[in-house]
């Protein structure tokens, strides 16, 4: 790409309500594969014109300002009166040595900074007053329709609510995504009126200012796709299957075996390894980063996490843990916040753990819970076993020494302390430490009643009798 655009200040809108998506949320604070569509808006033109980037927000977003960092600024527009009214709000605050302002829609994240680029380079060369984004579409509904004249030129952009229905079969639309000369741009807004369906400064009503006055636009004609914007949830399902689709493929191309990219739900901040192969039902969520040659899934949800090398992962559940290489987890685990498993730990089927560290090699196979517990190294747990770690008011530690061998379903009641090279009896509700080299046994004796079937047929058949 270019060299970076110093004299770009990039203006986003998302001060609107959102009304379709029938939310609480503001729209562009939805979440789109882990990011919200502002973030993803935002991240397109970080690499293109980090100068200087202004966010159009409501009150509502106030709060959530500080996550994009210093290169972001927020102006707030306290009542949406329209596109115009909010690049005006923002232009005020741009400082003169930006001469350009490219304007982005806070709805719109599948646009590409490639495009941006093209848009902000192509003005220049052809010295053009202003360019905007087009795209033709199969359902132009809801879009801002591009008119133009005989020979081509773009004349205006009719919003659909003030189309003729001539007008309306136009399947042109306007992307809302446009780059002025900051000088121009501020003159021309002072003189729109809402005096519209909407009764709102529109952005686009400039557009038709400046062909009035002779000047040249440009009008990059993009790919329908890139342009989606979300005002509903359909449209949010629509722009997420093909943000998915995107991430695949860039994660296909990077190495990754994806068995069935339409059942793959990888999030834009998940980091995968060559030779890692994603089964299909997988979810891959937040910032979650996966190691090479591991297989993932089928049906399986991480979310968080840090993944080694080599890793086997089915029909499990993780969240904000770490597992070292060589792992081997499931079917059917679930490992809660909190886990950090070593080298070559086993977990296997229908395993809980919870705040839980295991040490090198060891294993917790079958049917356990583990809870705020540290594991040492070459650790055998038995089947059952589970941890007590909390009294209905505090929460407590169990620690397991190095190759400690614990018996099937043993209870370990904590505080409790099982030493290096100690083992547990089955069955056995450990709640005193057990040392070094130990064993512990907690269970009551087996008492056997000898001739106990002989003695039952005996009373049965003598009953029998009676009758
Ligand atoms: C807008 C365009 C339309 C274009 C479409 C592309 C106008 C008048 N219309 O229509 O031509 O086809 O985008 O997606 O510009 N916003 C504010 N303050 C406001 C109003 C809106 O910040 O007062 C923000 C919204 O949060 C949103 C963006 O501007 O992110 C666009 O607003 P929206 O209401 O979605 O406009 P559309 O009707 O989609
Ligand atoms: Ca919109």
């Amino acid at each position: 790409m270019e060299a970076r655009n110093d004299t770009i200040s990039v203006i986003i809108l998302a001060a609107g309500k959102g009304k379709r998506m029938k939310s609480t949320l503001p729209k562009v604070m939805h979440k789109l594969c882990g990011r919200t569509l502002l973030a993803h808006v935002i991240d397109a033109t970080r690499s293109i014109a980090p100068g200087d980037i202004c966010v159009v927000a409501s009150r509502e977003h106030e709060e959530i300002a500080g996550e994009f960092g210093d290169e972001v600024r927020f102006v707030i527009q306290k009542e949406p009166l329209g596109t115009g009214h909010a690049v005006g709000l923002a232009l005020k605050t741009i400082e003169v040595r930006f001469s350009e302002v490219l304007v982005l829609p806070g709805d719109s994240p599948l646009i590409r900074p490639e495009t941006l680029l093209e848009l902000i380079t192509l003005r220049r060369k052809g010295g053009f007053s202003a360019s905007l984004i087009t795209a033709v579409v199969e359902n132009p509904e809801g879009y801002g329709r591009v008119l133009r004249d005989g020979q081509g030129n773009v004349l205006k952009i009719v919003e659909e609510s003030d189309a003729t229905d001539e007008e309306r079969r136009v399947t042109e639309i306007n992307a809302s995504m446009y780059v002025f000369e900051r000088n121009t741009l501020e003159g021309l807004l002072g003189e729109i009126s809402p005096d519209n369906a909407q009764s709102e400064y529109y952005l686009t009503d400039v557009i038709q200012k400046l062909t009035e006055r002779g000047a040249k636009l440009f009008a990059l004609r993009v790919d329908a796709e890139e342009v989606m914007g979300v005002n509903n949830r359909m449209q949010l399902a629509d722009v997420a299957r093909v943000m998915r689709g995107r991430i695949n493929d860039q994660l296909m191309e990077a190495g990754v075996t994806i068995v069935e990219p339409d059942s793959a739900f990888i999030d834009r901040d998940v980091e995968i390894g060559p030779d890692t192969r994603i089964e299909p039902f997988v979810f891959l969520e937040g910032k979650t980063k996966i190691g090479s040659g591991c297989r993932i899934g089928p049906f399986t949800t991480i979310r968080n996490c840090a993944i080694g090398d080599n890793c086997r992962i089915e029909f499990s559940w993780l969240e904000e843990s770490v597992v070292g290489d060589e792992c081997n987890i499931g079917p059917y685990s679930r490992l809660r916040s909190g886990c950090r498993l070593g080298r070559s730990v086993k977990v296997g089927g229908f395993v809980e753990m919870k705040n839980t560290q295991v040490g090198d090699g060891s294993k917790v196979p079958h049917l356990s819970y583990m809870g705020d517990t540290q594991i040492g190294e070459g650790v055998n747990i038995g089947a059952g076993t589970i941890t007590c770690n909390y009294d209905g008011e505090r929460k407590y530690r169990t620690v397991i020494g190095d190759r400690a061998f614990i018996g099937s379903d043993t209870m370990l009641i904590a505080p409790v302390r099982i030493g290096d090279d100690a083992a547990t009896g089955a069955g056995s509700a450990i709640y005193e430490d057990v040392p070094d080299g130990s064993l512990g046994i907690e269970r009551s004796k087996q008492r056997n009643v000898e001739g106990w079937r002989e003695k039952r047929k005996k009373k049965r058949d003598e009953r029998k009798d009676k009758k």
